[in-house]
């Protein structure tokens, strides 16, 4: 019955489910979902009977700043060769934003974007997890500072606070919430899981590599999106590095190594893939199957984009890592025609290799374009936005291919934090695409991501800069009143109204 319902419908089930033990009751009205403090019994009680099938992200938003610089006016002003930023990184536009956002602002406006946008009470969430490696408070959480969105609902049992690595927290929070569906805690109800950054460089050559969002995702069974759970699909590597990191308390910058932060990226990569690959090679041994994963079992790739170019080159590593474990393989035939020179050649040695990178990059191009290239909207427009970054690439996709074009495909999903932290997992597409399925209803309210790129305010780089100075000296301070105009801003926004003495933050919303 929950598969043949709506998420919405299907929640209410699952809240039934828990107030009656396991009987499929249809319920259909969101507005009816009873804050937790009141709702009795709200533990399912026959567990095992009632184990979530299906958990994934149900609904996802996605909100950017409404001000971009263009790649190519920022080339000129920088004064570095024309094509750098735009061909180089493969970035066309980057957001950013005034003294009048900050985290708790983008993640304010996400979150109640999506709540309206699906009409979702604020009951029916019982865990909310933020990731975000934007710090403007040493304790004081993202999270609570959202909790201002529920008190008119009076739900305040909502577990969960902040998780920070780098651009890897979104995910690790993701990871939180289906555990928790997926676990006996679970109370019934949604998790909601926003990743929110603002990623801003000091001049010089990472500058053009920032960008701002923030993306926020329902968590839930019966999910369009499944997060496959067979043995735990999912290949992590963490390290030790020092590529990318913000240990100046005051700045917003981080301290980059940006050669360093490529090879951190890129052996993550290999690692995770390796690990995945195994994990899924003995899970379809025990189903007597020997064949071995490769690229093309991915219907779908997207990846952590701190720019365009990197995962270009990154699809391009896979084809090689596939290419180093298939020894069977005729090169003479097929994709890996013309790659015989490339047999014997170590991983570890061709991070920076150009001959393996070109070859590489030329076999993949087609695997690009078909698996990869639709999840670049955001980034090529937008640019990094850290922790939202990977996500951003899956609203790209969801707003660019039909429900048909996703059913059933298997979405492969790298995400990297420097530092380091990554993970390679999937996620299944639900097979159903009819009209009024919920894989047609997240694809439907994406449907407006690129003419909502289109409408933002194109600013000119000298103004950019001046922004971005505005923002180093006052990002920090206590007793300030931001100075930019909040006209610009998209309706429904959340942006600072003050900083008071003690550093309290006040906001206010553009009205909708
Ligand atoms: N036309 C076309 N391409 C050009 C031109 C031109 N006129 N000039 C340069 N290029 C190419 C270069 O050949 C290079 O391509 P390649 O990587 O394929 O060799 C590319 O443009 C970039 O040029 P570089 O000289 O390598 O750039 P630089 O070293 O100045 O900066 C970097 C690039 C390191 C990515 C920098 O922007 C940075 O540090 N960014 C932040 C760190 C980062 O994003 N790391 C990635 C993972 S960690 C994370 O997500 C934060």
């Amino acid at each position: 019955v929950a598969r043949a319902l709506g998420p919405l419908q299907s929640l209410q089930l699952a809240l039934r489910v828990g107030e009656e033990g396991c009987h499929a009751v249809q319920h259909l009205d969101p507005s009816a979902c009873k804050s937790s403090t009141t709702m009795p019994g709200s533990l399912p009680v026959n567990a095992e009977a009632c184990w979530p099938k299906d958990v994934g992200i149900v609904a996802l938003e996605i909100y950017f700043p409404s001000q971009y610089v263009d790649q190519t006016e920022l080339e000129k002003f920088d004064g570095v060769d024309a094509g750098k930023y735009t061909i180089g990184l493969g970035q066309s536009k980057m957001g950013f934003c005034s003294d009048r956002e900050d985290i708790n602002s983008l993640c304010l406006t996400v979150v109640q974007k999506l709540m309206e946008r699906n009409s979702l009470s604020y009951d029916c969430i019982g865990r909310l997890e933020v990731g975000t490696e934007t710090i403007i408070d040493k304790s004081k959480s993202v999270k609570t500072v959202l909790m201002q969105l529920f008190e008119d609902s009076g739900n305040t049992d909502v577990e969960g606070i902040d998780t920070t690595n780098a651009c890897y927290g979104g995910t690790a929070a993701i990871f939180n919430a289906v555990n928790w569906v997926e676990s006996s805690s679970w109370d019934g109800r949604y998790a909601l899981v926003v990743a929110g950054d603002i990623a801003v460089y000091a001049t010089g050559n990472a500058r053009p590599t920032g960008g701002a969002g923030a993306v926020a995702m329902l968590i839930g069974p019966n999910a369009p999106l499944i997060f496959e759970r067979e043995t735990g699909l999912r290949g992590t590597h963490m390290q030790h590095a020092y590529d990318f990191y913000k240990p100046d308390m005051v700045s917003e910058y981080p301290v980059v190594d940006g050669k360093l932060s490529i090879q951190c990226y890129l052996s993550a990569l290999d690692r995770c893939y390796f690990v995945y690959r195994n994990k899924i090679r003995a899970q379809w041994q025990k189903e007597g199957s020997d064949r071995d994963f490769t690229l093309n079992d991915f219907g779908f790739m997207i990846f952590h984009s701190p720019y365009c170019k990197l995962v270009q080159k990154s699809v391009a590593r896979l084809l090689l890592n596939d290419f180093l474990s298939d020894q069977n393989s005729k090169p003479e035939n097929g994709i890996y025609s013309g790659l015989e020179a490339f047999r014997d050649i170590k991983l570890e040695d061709t991070y920076f290799d150009r001959d393996v990178e070109k070859a590489f990059m030329k076999a993949s191009s087609e695997l690009f374009n078909q698996k990869t290239k639709a999840s670049l909207l955001v980034s090529s427009q937008n640019g990094n936005m850290y922790t939202p970054s990977v996500y951003g690439c899956l609203a790209s996709l969801l707003a660019q291919c039909s429900p048909q074009q996703l059913a059933g495909q298997r979405i492969g999903v790298f995400s990297y934090g420097s530092g380091f932290a990554a993970t390679l997992y999937s996620i299944r597409v639900t097979q159903d695409a009819t009209p009024g399925s919920s894989l047609d209803k997240i694809t439907s309210s994406l449907s407006d991501l690129k003419t909502r790129l289109d409408s933002r305010k194109c600013i000119a780089p000298d103004v950019f800069a001046e922004n971005m100075k505005i923002r180093q000296e006052t990002h920090h301070l206590a007793n300030y009143i931001p100075q930019c105009s909040v006209d610009d801003l998209f309706e429904g926004t959340w942006y600072l109204v003050r900083v008071d003495e003690k550093h309290r933050r006040t906001y206010a919303r553009r009205p909708v």
